[in-house]
């Protein structure tokens, strides 16, 4: 009876405390829950200004705090009648909004000379290193939304702490990306920025019961590979510092019951039932940051059905939650055409993706045992038993389904699984390489025998062509296929090598790691070098050039001297995963050496036993 007295009056306090809650966010800050905006979200405001084309990028406006409160913004808007003209909207524009990324305010962070800078045997990519290392300054900042008119507003989210972008047009945080940025932060000696970082993160979930894909209000409807449990590990197995459970554990909670709850697709085969997760996002319109390439696709073209169209606004807003907008792992089509723009065939919600569902088990893993270990301290001993037994049935589960569908034993690999047709898709990609990275591996695909050959496409597409590893075999005019590498993806598998050599107990791989290390580091390095980037007395500057180098976000495979291209916006410099993955390399491969960026080095990939 007591017990019940007890619940019922912690039950209408905490009633009471949300009502608290919700009022005084009403009243102190800007804080959307949903893509509600009428500026920011969706609405004629917005289709208006997006489809006048005013800047170069459709994200520029979207990231234009108001200088009017929102009621004045929007009735000079309608002042303008039905149909502006785009001098007009020019002008509301210039009245009505200051610069993209005003509320950014550069972040002052001290960075103490790199500890392990004398290792690194190269003196060129000595220097190189030690500036990347300080270039974090330039990528810190924090959000200040404070100097906004009383009703004017900012599509950034709230944001307590200061946090590192990617660069470029990314003007604000985001989900999959920051993992890099983290291993760069604490490869840089910054543990209370990758903290910081993590914290932010760790609030987000808390207030919006899933990690969105960035700190903006237009990011709200999805969210992004989930990386959140990989940056605890990472946090924590760099410093030991067990606080970070406490707090992260019953957010991890709520991100997993998103994902499943949002994510999950049952697969029968033969009498069994499965259930693994895909990316999936529900639209209806336009992504606002990408509003005329989306209205483009939909619209542009033979006419679509509405059920059409919203699949294809779904299938738009769902390639961008996997991290790669856009790839011909999600399209039907599998070559660019003529006439019939190739996002017109996204198939993204019916793909399994290998790497969602290695990501899933690492954090079910995860949750495993840290409940285990330090569940202790936040729940009770019943209560922490359930959660240890629960998360170690569903990861076993999971790895029976990636067993049974998404692992194929003739190819030695795990593949992408079609949900219509019921058949993986069987070309080669990086991605597939996640669960050896992450340890996501069912008991045949742990045998030495299979080991031998888990790399057997890598080597393949590392002997063809000089440079890194691309996102797929197929080549088209999206940024994530043929012939454009991306850092992340690198990481990932010259992790899987390693991971893998420790199974085996020998350094079967650990050689082929160093090439795609080396590509790597290279890729970054000359394209840097090549836009103009120098070492005070180390490395001259190239007279024919302007700029003072850039690092790009990825790289053509088909040499070590050029970035990457294609895809929906302009080639990004900053950069902060090439940054955060380049430190991570040099740190762990010291002796690499510089290339001569002039002439054409080749890092060839070692011949290796068949057996
Ligand atoms: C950052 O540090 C510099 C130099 O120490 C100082 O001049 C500047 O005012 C600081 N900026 C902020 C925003 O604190
Ligand atoms: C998750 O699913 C719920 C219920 O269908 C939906 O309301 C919500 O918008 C979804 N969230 C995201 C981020 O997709
Ligand atoms: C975002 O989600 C909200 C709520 O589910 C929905 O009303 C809105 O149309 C969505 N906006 C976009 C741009 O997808
Ligand atoms: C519409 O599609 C055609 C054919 O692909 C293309 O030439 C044209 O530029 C597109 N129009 C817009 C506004 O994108
Ligand atoms: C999935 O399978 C269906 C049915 O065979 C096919 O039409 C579609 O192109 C496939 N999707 C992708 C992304 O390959
Ligand atoms: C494995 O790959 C082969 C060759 O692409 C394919 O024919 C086979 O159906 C795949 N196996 C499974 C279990 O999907
Ligand atoms: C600048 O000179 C270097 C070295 O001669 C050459 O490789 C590079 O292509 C040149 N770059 C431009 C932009 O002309």
């Amino acid at each position: 009876m007591l017990t019940l007295v007890f619940f019922l009056v912690a039950y209408l306090l905490t009633q009471v405390n949300a009502l608290l809650d919700s009022q005084s966010t009403a009243d102190d800050l800007y804080s959307p829950t949903t893509c509600n905006s009428p500026i920011y979200c969706e609405g004629p405001l917005l289709k208006a200004v997006q489809l006048a084309q005013l800047f170069a990028d459709s994200k520029t406006f979207v990231d234009m705090p108001t200088t009017k409160p929102v009621n004045k913004v929007l009735e000079a808007f309608q002042s303008l009648g039905n149909d502006p003209d785009k001098k007009s909207l020019q002008s509301f524009v210039e009245d009505h909004f200051s610069p993209a990324g005003s509320e950014m305010k550069p972040y002052n962070i001290t960075t103490e000379p790199l500890v392990w800078l004398d290792k690194v045997g190269d003196t060129k990519y000595r220097g190189w290193v030690n500036q990347l290392h300080h270039a974090w300054s330039k990528l810190a900042f924090k959000f200040d939304t404070s100097y906004l008119c009383k009703g004017c507003v900012s599509s950034t989210l709230p944001v307590r702490r200061p946090f590192v972008v990617p660069g470029g047009r990314f003007r604000e945080f985001y989900y999959w990306d920051s993992y890099f940025v983290i291993e760069g932060l604490l490869k840089s000696g910054l543990n209370s920025l990758a903290l910081d970082m993590i914290e932010n993160f760790l609030d987000f979930v808390d207030t919006f019961g899933f990690m969105p894909n960035g700190a903006r209000i237009y990011y709200l409807n999805r969210s992004q590979p989930p990386f959140l449990a990989e940056m605890v590990n990472l946090y924590y197995q760099k410093t030991q510092d067990i606080s970070i459970m406490k707090k992260a554990l019953p957010v991890l909670d709520k991100e997993y019951s998103f994902w499943l709850k949002n994510t999950t697709v049952v697969i029968r085969k033969g009498d069994i039932k499965y259930k693994l997760n895909r990316f999936n996002v529900e639209s209806h319109s336009p992504r606002p940051e990408s509003y005329n390439e989306d209205f483009n696709t939909v619209y542009n073209g033979t006419t679509l059905t509405t059920k059409q169209q919203n699949d294809l606004f779904s299938n738009l807003a769902t390639g961008a939650e996997t991290g790669w907008d856009y790839s011909s792992r999600w399209t039907k089509a599998k070559t660019d055409t003529p006439d019939t723009d190739i996002l017109r065939t996204l198939d993204t919600r019916n793909i399994i993706p290998v790497e969602l569902n290695a990501l899933l088990w690492s954090m079910e893993t995860h949750l495993t045992t840290w409940y285990e270990i330090y569940g202790g301290d936040i729940t009770t001993d019943k209560l922490r038993r359930r959660k240890v037994q629960y998360y170690r049935k569903q990861a076993t589960k999971r790895l029976n389904a990636m067993d049974a569908l998404l692992w194929n034993q003739s190819q030695t690999s795990f593949f992408d699984y079609n949900i219509t047709s019921n058949t993986q898709s069987t070309e080669f990609s990086p991605a597939s390489l996640y669960p050896f990275w992450l340890g996501a591996l069912p008991p045949r695909a742990r045998d030495p025998s299979t080991l031998h050959h888990v790399f057997d496409s890598t080597r393949r597409q590392l002997k063809s062509y000089p440079g890194i590893l691309a996102s797929t075999t197929q080549s088209t005019s999206m940024q994530w296929d043929f012939p454009n590498g991306w850092p992340p993806l690198q990481y990932i598998v010259i992790n899987s090598m390693l991971n893998v050599d420790a199974l085996l107990g020998k350094s079967r791989y650990a050689p082929l790691a160093k090439v795609l290390a080396q590509r790597t580091a290279a890729s970054a390095y000359c394209s840097w070098f090549l836009t103009g980037g120098s070492i005070p007395g180390n490395l001259e500057k190239l007279s024919n050039t302007t700029d003072n180098g850039h690092m790009f976000e990825k790289f053509d495979v088909r040499s070590l001297t050029a970035s990457g291209s294609g895809g929906e916006y302009t080639v990004q410099i900053g950069f902060g995963w090439t940054n955060g993955v380049t430190l991570w390399i040099l740190n762990k491969f010291n002796d690499l050496v510089a290339p001569d960026c002039t002439s054409s080095d080749i890092y060839r990939v070692p011949e290796m036993d068949q057996d």
